[in-house]
């Protein structure tokens, strides 16, 4: 395997970034996850723009133009061999003695990774997963997508210690902003797909977008529209999404069955419309 490093190819295992790394040492930087499938990354168009989007309000310059990303990424999956799997790109503000304020005249750092996988497991798909409440404790730039994830790897960990597969975050207000590493949804008593508005408050998730966009062309109706905790437990169906999971669905809250218990039509029916989208 082979990681890219500022401009270079090199073996995934001696790969290393400088001990000065702002990303390192302040987690001064963004990255993004983007899915590999038959060889070919997907969607590349939304994680680019995403990742220019947060590039622009943290003042980093773009190290590579367009193209060039375009190049590295496509060596990256022929390099390493993978058809299925998932690419990792990250951009730091670079290399600069420890101080708080911006380093003038710093290259930003690149470092990308990619590995095979197929993410989750057909059985946890046809059974679905459990999820555990966490108060979201996040700063208030969810939209900006950080490589600071204590709040979110905290959450995760203590949803892994309870048995569960996701950690659904709620606001001081009962809200359901989003998940640990993944896009929350429900499904209403009147068949209505909801998730939460864009903003500051949520990561714009790309599988959330291009779900929004193909439920709506299948005919289903969703709305951009914020949830509690208390009705995602009386929701007819709660799910998931993310471009490792793609759509995850729930059937279990803090313990309590949503629905009957088993994964729900309308997360499967997306589910399927995101799988003929990526192939
Ligand atoms: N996480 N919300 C959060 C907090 C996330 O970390 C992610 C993705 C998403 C879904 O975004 P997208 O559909 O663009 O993957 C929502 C990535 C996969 C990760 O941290 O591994």
């Amino acid at each position: 395997r082979v990681a890219y490093v500022n401009g270079r190819y090199v073996p995934h295992r001696e790969a290393s970034v400088h001990v000065e790394d702002r990303g390192y040492q302040f987690a001064d930087g963004l990255y993004e996850v983007v899915a590999v499938r038959g060889g070919l990354p997907v969607d590349f168009a939304l994680h680019y723009d995403r990742l220019c989007t947060g590039l622009a309000a943290l003042q980093i310059a773009n190290p590579l133009q367009r193209a060039a990303w375009i190049v590295v990424l496509r060596q990256m999956i022929q390099r390493n061999r993978v058809r299925d799997g998932i690419l990792y790109l990250q951009v730091t503000r670079g290399v600069s003695p420890r101080n708080h304020l911006f380093p003038h005249g710093v290259m930003p750092s690149v470092v990308i990774t990619a590995r095979p996988g197929s993410g989750p497991s057909a059985e946890s798909i046809s059974v679905g997963v459990s999820a555990v409440s966490v108060a979201d404790i996040r700063w208030r730039r969810r939209d900006i997508k950080s490589v600071s994830l204590l709040p979110n790897i905290l959450a995760k960990q203590q949803a892994a210690e309870q048995g569960a597969y996701e950690a659904l975050l709620v606001a001081p207000d009962g809200t359901v902003t989003e998940a640990g590493s993944s896009n929350a949804w429900m499904v209403n008593a009147s068949g209505e797909i909801l998730t939460h508005p864009v903003g500051h408050d949520i990561l714009p998730g790309v599988t959330r977008m291009v779900l929004i966009r193909l439920a709506r062309a299948a005919g289903y109706t969703v709305v951009e529209r914020s949830f509690t905790l208390e009705e995602a437990k009386v929701a007819r169906e709660v799910f998931v999404s993310s471009t490792i999971a793609y759509v995850m669905p729930i059937v279990s809250v803090d313990g309590v069955k949503i629905g009957e218990g088993v994964p729900g039509p309308l997360a499967l029916a997306l589910r399927t419309l995101y799988v003929g989208h990526v192939a």
